[in-house]
């Protein structure tokens, strides 16, 4: 079977994306074989592009998360068809028309979640849920950048968790912070003091998803002594109170949220989506670091 793979031989800007034909392997042991309907963008995806992050060797692929369908199985994979609607993490790259995943982190795709959104959700669900156990037993928690995917679903998870969440975005966006169940402000000079105007005590904790200075001080400002101010945005704290957080697989809590969307406790905002022919545009929006919700190629 053929695959188109998005795939670059060096880093820079989206013009070094190329579509690639290759020719599938026969299917190794514990590996599904999936034709694509949709997968995630993530801003990593983009990183590694430009060779901000470089995990792996050129030429890379990309993409973390799908969805799709099954259209091959190893013998004796029993609780799994071929025909059968799934989504779930990667393997090595997603953003390609076929490709084959560990059986172990394949998740049913709910007949009421479409396909964007069912491919967007595996990195950011897993990311959120990662990130919360991590910060443990909170009142109150502040997120910097809460419009974006990992913070439109951390803001509902801590929500339903009971946690009372501040969370900043720029101004277009306040009112869909408020939506999900934040108390929004806006990010940009002054920020402590708006911060302080809304909440007056000290936050348990704050996440930040935006890696920007400003975020770091304003959480130095505004966090308890002991609380903890943890980042995701993988760029290099200036205080070493920051502690740096980072994504872990697992397929339970992922299905714990694909759940929770499905039965409409969760919202789930793709706010664009793109041809795969299109990849490059995709690439050079998820850079811009404004997406709402989440962005996902359709294939
Ligand atoms: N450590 C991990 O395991 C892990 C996992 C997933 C993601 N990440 C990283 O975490 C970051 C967030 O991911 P994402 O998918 O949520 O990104 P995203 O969808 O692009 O969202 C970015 C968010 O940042 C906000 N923002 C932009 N400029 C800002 C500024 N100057 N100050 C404060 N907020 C600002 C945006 O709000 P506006 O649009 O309103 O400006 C938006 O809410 C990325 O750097 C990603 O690579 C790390």
């Amino acid at each position: 079977m053929q695959s188109t793979i998005l795939i670059a031989r060096e880093y820079g800007t989206p013009d070094v994306l190329e579509f690639f034909d290759q020719a599938l392997p026969e299917l190794a042991a514990g590996m599904a074989r999936i034709k694509v309907k949709a997968a995630g963008i993530n801003p990593i995806d983009a990183r590694r592009m430009t060779g901000e992050f470089r995990h792996a060797a050129l030429p890379q692929g990309f993409g973390t998360e799908f969805a799709g369908v099954i259209v091959d199985l190893p013998a004796g994979a029993s609780h799994w068809a071929t025909g059968d609607e799934v989504l779930g993490s990667g393997a090595g790259f997603t953003h390609a028309t076929v490709i084959d995943v560990p059986l172990s982190n394949l998740v049913a795709r709910p007949a009421n979640i479409d396909w964007p959104v069912a491919g967007s959700l595996a990195g950011v669900a897993q990311t959120a849920m990662t990130i919360l156990d991590e910060i443990g037993d909170v009142r109150s928690l502040l997120i910097h950048g809460g419009s974006g995917g990992v913070g439109s679903i951390t803001i509902q998870i801590a929500r339903a968790r009971g946690i009372e969440v501040v969370a900043t975005a720029s101004a277009r966006n306040l009112g869909y912070l408020a939506e999900l169940g934040a108390t929004p402000v806006e990010y940009g000079p002054g920020l402590v003091a708006r911060l302080e105007a809304v909440h007056p005590a000290l936050f348990d904790a704050s996440l930040d998803m935006s890696g920007t200075e400003e975020a770091t001080q304003a959480s130095l400002a505004r966090v308890r002594p002991d609380g903890l101010i943890g980042s995701i945005a993988g760029t290099p704290p200036s205080s070493e109170r920051v502690q740096a957080l980072w994504t872990k697989r697992s397929p339970a809590k992922l299905k714990a949220v694909v759940d929770g969307v499905a039965a409409g406790r969760f919202r789930w905002e793709v706010s664009k989506t793109f041809p795969f022919s299109d990849a490059a545009d995709a690439y050079g929006a998820i850079l811009g670091g404004h997406t709402r919700g989440k962005s996902a190629l359709v294939f």
